[in-house]
């Protein structure tokens, strides 16, 4: 049997890694600034991680929503305390994409509507509704494109407004900073106009936090900066730093009864315990602060580099935008320097991911690749 080939690859074999390092066969060490796309936040195999959920494996790995799990409600708490998100209720599953496909049906059942508004430049994911949310027609299947999405240009209002007027948008899904379109982020004005005009037209918020969450902006969530409170908060990636999880928290307006939502794996033992040490490490090693004194290193020395248009994003969430296509520079920067980047649907600009963890002397390690590339 063959793999399914849907996935380009570079010819690099990691076999472990370690904080901010991943290491292949051959013992070449990488620089992972990429985190495997937003996913490492506490750094690869943290020791408070691997044994929480070695711990957690020899007591009981897996079993059915169907009886209690305590493991869930400290989870709950814990990402109270943590977030600030006072009095939301948890709903988990397994990915980013499936946080919003029930984040969009919760608000669909909320409010009896169908359409969805969504953002130019969007992705939230693949699969049905999620996808359907997505500004990639690429990646939309048929199938996929019955739901009735409109997608309006990030900051604009007034056309929010028109749409949401005709009264049939059950939810408007957002990412606060655009993650794969390219890190833009609109103004404290238009997320508070956008709140306002969801409430007026009885319209469920949801915030896709899958990449955005969890510390990488330097606030547990990068809505906090605009100080709204969204109806849903979808999360994912760093939650689990590598284990699969994801889950909604949804406001106490909107009301849960059996069977509403439901998964077989979500919320398992597992992962509830590979989230807690998650959220355990990001306090312990204030992971938040951290994140936001190394965003600040990383402007002042991007600032002072040659041939860059701009800088993007806040916290560990960055872009660096060229006028030129970025992807060779990219390959140079795994292949020469040993240092992974991200992309974006944005040609021209290389995306920083890194786990939470990283430290001055590896972003000195980036820039000084970087100089040498842009010569
Ligand atoms: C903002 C955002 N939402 C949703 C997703 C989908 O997450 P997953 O790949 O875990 O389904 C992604 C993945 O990149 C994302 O960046």
């Amino acid at each position: 049997m063959s793999v399914f080939n849907v996935y380009p690859l570079y010819d690099i074999t990691p076999v472990s890694a370690k904080d901010v390092y991943v290491y292949d066969d051959k013992g070449v060490a990488y620089l992972d600034l990429y985190g495997g796309h937003a996913v490492i936040s506490i750094g690869h195999s943290h020791p408070k991680y691997v044994s929480a959920i070695s711990n957690q494996i020899k007591k009981l790995g897996f079993y059915s929503n169907a009886i209690k799990n305590p493991l869930q409600t400290e989870l709950a708490d814990t990402l109270e305390a943590l977030s600030g998100c006072n009095d939301y209720q948890l709903f988990l599953c397994n990915s980013g994409a499936e946080a919003n496909e029930n984040g969009l049906k919760l608000a669909s059942f909320h409010n009896g509507k169908s359409k969805i508004l969504a953002f130019k430049n969007s992705f939230h994911g693949r699969t049905s509704a999620a996808v359907s949310a997505t500004d990639n027609p690429k990646i939309v299947a048929p199938l996929n494109a019955q739901q009735d999405v409109d997608f309006v240009a990030l900051g604009d209002l007034e056309s929010v407004e028109t749409v949401l007027k005709a009264n049939e948008t059950c939810a408007v899904i957002i990412e606060c900073i655009q993650g794969v379109g390219g890190l833009d982020e609109s103004t404290t004005k238009f997320y508070q106009g956008l709140e306002a005009l969801c409430k007026t037209y009885n319209t469920v918020l949801i915030a896709d936090e899958v990449q955005s969450g969890f510390g990488r902006t330097g606030d547990f969530f990068a809505f906090q900066k605009h100080k709204i409170s969204p109806d849903i908060i979808s999360i994912a990636k760093g939650m689990g730093n590598g284990f699969p999880v994801g889950g909604i928290l949804i406001h106490p307006s909107i009301k849960a009864s059996f069977g509403l939502l439901g998964t077989t794996f979500g919320g398992n033992h597992l992962a509830c315990a590979a989230t807690h040490s998650v959220l355990e490490v990001i306090e312990a090693q204030k992971l938040m602060q951290n994140a936001s004194s190394i965003s600040e290193y990383f402007f002042e020395k991007a600032n002072g580099l040659s041939k860059l248009k701009t800088i993007k994003g806040r916290g560990l969430m960055l872009g660096l935008e060229f006028d030129f296509p970025i992807s060779e520079l990219r390959k140079n920067l795994i292949f020469k320097h040993q240092i992974f980047t991200g992309g974006s649907k944005n040609p021209n600009l290389i995306r920083i991911l890194p786990p939470l963890t990283v430290k001055k002397q590896h972003i000195d390690s980036f820039f000084e690749a970087l100089e040498k590339e842009l010569l």
